[in-house]
């Protein structure tokens, strides 16, 4: 079946992967393309590994299989979870997963030919933690894929014990998660390019809710959807040009944090130098050079690890003490606290 086909039976498979955890959303190809773009040379003689994909039904296998030779890649390997039938949603019913690897074409069609694809049984069924996988882990130079959302903290800092180059999926709110925060605070993980408006398109089972947007049949829309990397790319190399002076009427001072709210990001004053409070989405237009990320402000241990007082916040009608971003005792959605590197 080719990788953007629909899968068979749909009515069927439906109901079993609305059964399972809401993991199965399937990256689509142009999303996978204007992404990848900007890492092309980064990619020449590498292994790429992509660890939470049917090898024939990805689009990550599709993609890097179809543009080996252009990457110049050494070797892919793609593994699939519980899963050995050709559709395109999981119907995690085999416990014996597999693993394919690829080296290139071999007859100079410019194709990967089945049999120039290598399948192989795994013992297991295919768990990104499994010894197995992350035997294969350890081959791998950067790791490529959309993993399962319900298991991204682990799945992140598999990556980084392993000391992997990396550049995957995953919800925005997982910025202020403690482990992958402290990533982008180090300047060890960071923000690819990014989807059109934050927005991914998915192939998925799920029906609309509160943040799945039906599409079509079988598609849908999420909002705050990002990529997640370690691979270096120019943006974050572009200054962020800032076109407003800082006055005290225009940025409130928080109750409870020496620092000014600036709502967003386009309004960064030029030349305020203490610490400023910015929506979460200043990260796609973050330059290390240009700033330094001081920490997470939002109520609980972010709040009380960035020095942040508790302090009385009104919200519907209601008072609570509160830790996260106060201004005039209203409480502020998550914040993240910068400053600006000295010229
Ligand atoms: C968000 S989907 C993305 C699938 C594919 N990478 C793509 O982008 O089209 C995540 C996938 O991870 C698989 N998965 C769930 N738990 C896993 C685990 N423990 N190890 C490996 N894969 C897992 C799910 O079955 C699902 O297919």
């Amino acid at each position: 079946m080719p990788a953007t086909s629909k899968p068979r039976d749909q009515k069927q498979l439906l109901g079993k992967a609305r059964s399972a955890k809401k993991d199965e959303f399937y990256t689509q190809l142009p999303d996978i393309e204007r992404e990848l773009k900007h890492y092309t040379e980064q990619f020449k003689g590498k292994v790429v590994y992509c660890n939470a994909d049917d090898p024939r039904i990805s689009n990550f296998f599709h993609y890097f299989s179809h543009n080996f030779e252009r990457l110049g890649l050494k070797k892919l390997i793609t593994t699939c979870y519980k899963n050995q039938e050709r559709d395109l949603f999981s119907r995690h019913d085999s416990e014996q997963a597999i693993y394919l690897e690829y080296n290139g074409d071999k007859n100079d069609n410019r194709v990967p030919d089945p049999d120039e694809i290598g399948v192989h049984p795994l013992e297991g069924d295919g768990d990104f933690r499994s010894p197995e996988c992350v035997a294969l882990l350890k081959q791998a130079d950067i790791v490529v894929t959309n993993p399962p959302f319900s298991l991204f903290r682990e799945y992140i800092t598999q990556l980084v014990e392993h000391d992997k180059k990396f550049l995957i999926v995953g919800n925005q709110n997982a910025i202020t998660y403690k482990e992958v925060f402290s990533l982008i605070r180090d300047d060890k993980l960071w923000l690819g390019f990014g989807f059109k408006r934050n927005m991914a398109h998915f192939y998925s089972p799920y029906e609309a809710s509160e943040w799945v947007e039906q599409e079509g049949d079988n598609v849908v829309r999420v909002s705050g959807v990002q990529w997640f990397t370690n691979l270096d790319l120019q943006k974050r190399h572009e200054e962020l040009i800032l076109y407003r002076s800082y006055n005290p009427d225009e940025y409130p001072t928080y109750d409870n944090y020496d620092g000014i709210e600036v709502a967003n990001t386009v309004d960064i004053p030029m030349d305020y130098d203490g610490n400023m409070g910015v929506p979460i989405t200043f990260l796609n237009k973050y330059n290390p050079e240009q700033f330094e990320i001081v920490g997470s402000f939002n109520a609980g241990a972010h709040g009380e690890e960035l020095g942040a007082t508790k302090t009385e916040a009104e919200s519907k009608g209601k008072v609570l003490m509160w830790n996260g971003p106060v201004v005039n005792r209203k409480p502020i959605y998550k914040r993240i606290v910068i400053r600006r590197r000295s010229a």
